[in-house]
C-alpha cells in the first residue's frame, strides 16, 4: 500500500507503542502468531496463502480483470490467478507497468495469461478508455477485482475539487465497474471483489461518510481520508449487491490484512521500527492476497453476496459498514460526481 506517511520519528515512535493512530490495527494484529491454527469455518485462515487457497481450482477458460496489478497484493493476485489457468486482464497506471507484470506472470509452466491495459484512476477519461477497449474485446468478465489503491497521502489533494483518496479508492472503481457491469452479469456466475480494509470502521470519521466535506476543505487527515475512502468501498459493495440480488452475480468487500508490501517495508526503516518484529503481526504479500484469491475463485463462496471477508472467512464489520441507507447515499453521490463518465444511470 502506498503510505506517504510524513510523521516524524518521535511522533511514530509514541504513535507506534500506542500502536492506535498510524497503523491501527496492528493490536488487534498483535495475537495473529497465536491464533494461527485455530480452525476457521473456511478451512483457511490468516496465515493461508493465494497459492494455498486456490489450489486445485482450475480457472482455465474464466477472464479475471484486477486493478493496481503492479505491486502489492494485485500483483501477487495477478501472479496467482493466471498459474491457475485464468486471463487476466491486468489494470496499472501506465501500460509499460501493466506490460511488465504481465510478462513476469506470464510463460512457461503458467496455464493462463495476462492482457495490459493502461487506467490510470485520477482521469476518469482514462477508465472510461480503457473499460471500452475491455468491452470491445467481447469477452465476459468472471471476476473483476477492484484492487488498486493509495494511503496516507500526506497534504490534502484534490482531483476535480474531491479529495484523492475518495477518488483513487472508491469513485474510480464506481465509473469502472459501471461500464464492465454487463459483462461481468453476462458470465454464468460473475463475481465482483471489492479491496476494502478494516480502516473502514477504525479510521472512517464517526459519522460515516462525510457528504458535506467530499473536498476535504472542512478537515483533513490522512488516517480518515483513507478510512472515509474504505468505508466506501464497503457501501459500495453492500449496494452493488443488493442490485445484483436478482441476478447470478456477486459483490464482497475483502480486507487483505496489514500487509508487508514494499512501501510499508519502507515506512517501518524510516521509522526504525525493527521489520523483523513487524513481520510477526504483517502479513506477506501472498498472504494478503490470499482473503481476495478466496472470495474470487472458491464456490463457497458464491452463495455469499455482500459480504465482508477478512483471513479468508466472512466477518461481521463495524461502524457503518451495514448502513443501507448511507450507501444508497453513496450510490447517488457517486453517479452524480461521475455522471458524465457512466454509461448507465443505475443498474
Ligand atoms: N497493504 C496493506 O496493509 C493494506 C491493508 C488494508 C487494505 N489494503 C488495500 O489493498 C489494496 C492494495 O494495496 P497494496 O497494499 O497492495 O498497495 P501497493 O503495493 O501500493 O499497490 C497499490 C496499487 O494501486 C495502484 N495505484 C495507486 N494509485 C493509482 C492510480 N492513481 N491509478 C491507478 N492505480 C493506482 C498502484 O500503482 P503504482 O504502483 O503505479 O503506484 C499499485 O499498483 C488497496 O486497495 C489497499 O487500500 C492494503
Amino acid at each position: 500500500m502506498r503510505t506517504n506517511f510524513n510523521t516524524n520519528r518521535r511522533d511514530f515512535m509514541i504513535r507506534a507503542a500506542t500502536l492506535s493512530v498510524v497503523m491501527p490495527t496492528l493490536d488487534a494484529c498483535a495475537s495473529f502468531g497465536n491464533e494461527q491454527d485455530t480452525p476457521l469455518p473456511s478451512g483457511f485462515g490468516p496465515h493461508s496463502t493465494a497459492a494455498e487457497v486456490t489450489a486445485g481450482i482450475d480457472l482455465g477458460g474464466k477472464t479475471a480483470l484486477i486493478t493496481g496489478c503492479d505491486a502489492g497484493t494485485g500483483y501477487e493476485t495477478l501472479r496467482v490467478l493466471t498459474l491457475r489457468g485464468a486471463h487476466v486482464y491486468a489494470l496499472s497506471r501506465t501500460l509499460e507497468k501493466a506490460e511488465a507484470a504481465c510478462a513476469s506472470v506470464t510463460g512457461p509452466g503458467v496455464k493462463g495469461d495476462a492482457t495490459p491495459f493502461a487506467c490510470e484512476h485520477t482521469d476518469f477519461a482514462s477508465i472510461e478508455a480503457c473499460a471500452d477497449s475491455i468491452r470491445k474485446l467481447g469477452s465476459t468478465i468472471d471476476i473483476l477485482i477492484c484492487n488498486a489503491g493509495v494511503y496516507g497521502l500526506p497534504k490534502l489533494e484534490l482531483v476535480d475539487g474531491i479529495e484523492k483518496h475518495f477518488v483513487i479508492n472508491h469513485l474510480a472503481h464506481f465509473i469502472l465497474v459501471n461500464r464492465l457491469l454487463d459483462p461481468v452479469k453476462a458470465a454464468r456466475q460473475g463475481r465482483i471483489v471489492i479491496v476494502g480494509s478494516d480502516a473502514a470502521f477504525k479510521q472512517a470519521p464517526d459519522a460515516g461518510i462525510e457528504f458535506d466535506n467530499l473536498s476535504g476543505q472542512h478537515s483533513y487527515t490522512p488516517s480518515k481520508a483513507y478510512g472515509q475512502s474504505k468505508l466506501a468501498n464497503g457501501l459500495f459493495a453492500l449496494e452493488l449487491a443488493r442490485r445484483l440480488s436478482r441476478t447470478g452475480t456477486i459483490a464482497n468487500v475483502v480486507h487483505p490484512g496489514w500487509v508487508m508490501t514494499d512501501r510499508m517495508h519502507s515506512f517501518l526503516l524510516e521509522n526504525q521500527v525493527n521489520p523483523e518484529a513487524a513481520e510477526k503481526v504483517i502479513k506477506t504479500p501472498s498472504q494478503g492476497a490470499a482473503t481476495i484469491c478466496y472470495v474470487a475463485t472458491n464456490g463457497a463462496v458464491q452463495k455469499a453476496n455482500g459480504q465482508y471477508f477478512e483471513d479468508c472467512n466472512v466477518a461481521i464489520p463495524g461502524g457503518h459498514m451495514r448502513d443501507t441507507a448511507m450507501a444508497s447515499r453513496l450510490w447517488a453521490v457517486s453517479e452524480d460526481l461521475t455522471r458524465d463518465y457512466l454509461i448507465q444511470a443505475a443498474h
